[in-house]
């Protein structure tokens, strides 16, 4: 059965992007992105809220990103290899490879597919991640905390569930950033 998991940076009040939809702050400097390449590379699929994908569609759409280091055409590779699903009412299409729209994110579809799936999910995009913890449905967080206070903006987990977590990992990075691994207790 194939993991669930909820992967985001995040500030550390707990954003995914500030009051003005601003996430400078979050980009990865090069040592974090090596570590998140190999986090991804093994992954089979992306399940995507519509604007987590619009802002993931250029490492597929954009080729200046890859070709700026080394590490960002890895994850260009490991991204464009990657099954992605991208949850929408509103896309009418999408502009990269091995990639599907699906109208409603139904939770049994979900638990089907780890069910039957070989290889783990990531989940991203908080407002979809959302629906994912309300069903009990994500079974690992990936949080990267960066050393910043944001003040408000887009919440990177959801207010109204409660989840009880087991820390299986952690890192530091030379930059301040700092890597959660968490385990959902059911
Ligand atoms: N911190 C970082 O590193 C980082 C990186 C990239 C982006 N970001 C930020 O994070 C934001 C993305 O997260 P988000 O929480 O705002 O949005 P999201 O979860 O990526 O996308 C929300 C959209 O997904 C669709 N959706 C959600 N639930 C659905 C459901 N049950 N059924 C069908 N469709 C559903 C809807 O699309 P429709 O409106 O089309 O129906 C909804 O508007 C970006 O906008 C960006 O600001 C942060």
């Amino acid at each position: 059965m194939a993991k669930l998991i909820y992967s985001a940076i995040t500030s550390l009040d707990g954003y995914i992007a500030d009051e003005d939809g601003n996430f400078d702050w979050a980009v990865p400097d090069e040592e974090v992105h090596a570590f998140i390449n190999d986090l991804d590379r093994p992954l089979g699929t992306y399940l995507y809220g519509r604007r987590m994908y619009e802002t993931m569609v250029g490492w597929e759409t954009d080729h200046t990103l890859a070709e700026q280091s080394p590490v960002m055409r890895d994850f260009a590779q490991i991204w464009q290899a990657a099954e992605k699903i991208v949850y929408s009412r509103t896309l009418e299409a999408v502009s990269t490879a091995r990639t599907r729209i699906e109208r409603d994110f139904e939770p049994d579809a979900v638990r089907q597919m780890k069910a039957s799936a070989q290889r783990d999910m990531i989940v991203g995009g908080a407002d979809l991640a959302a629906h994912a913890f309300r069903a009990r449905l994500v079974d690992e967080c990936h949080l990267f905390v960066v050393p910043i206070v944001v003040g408000g903006g887009k919440r990177s987990l959801p207010d109204d569930v409660r989840v009880e977590l087991e820390l299986l990992d952690e890192r530091r990075f030379g930059g301040g950033v700092v890597y959660l691994h968490y385990r959902t207790r059911t």
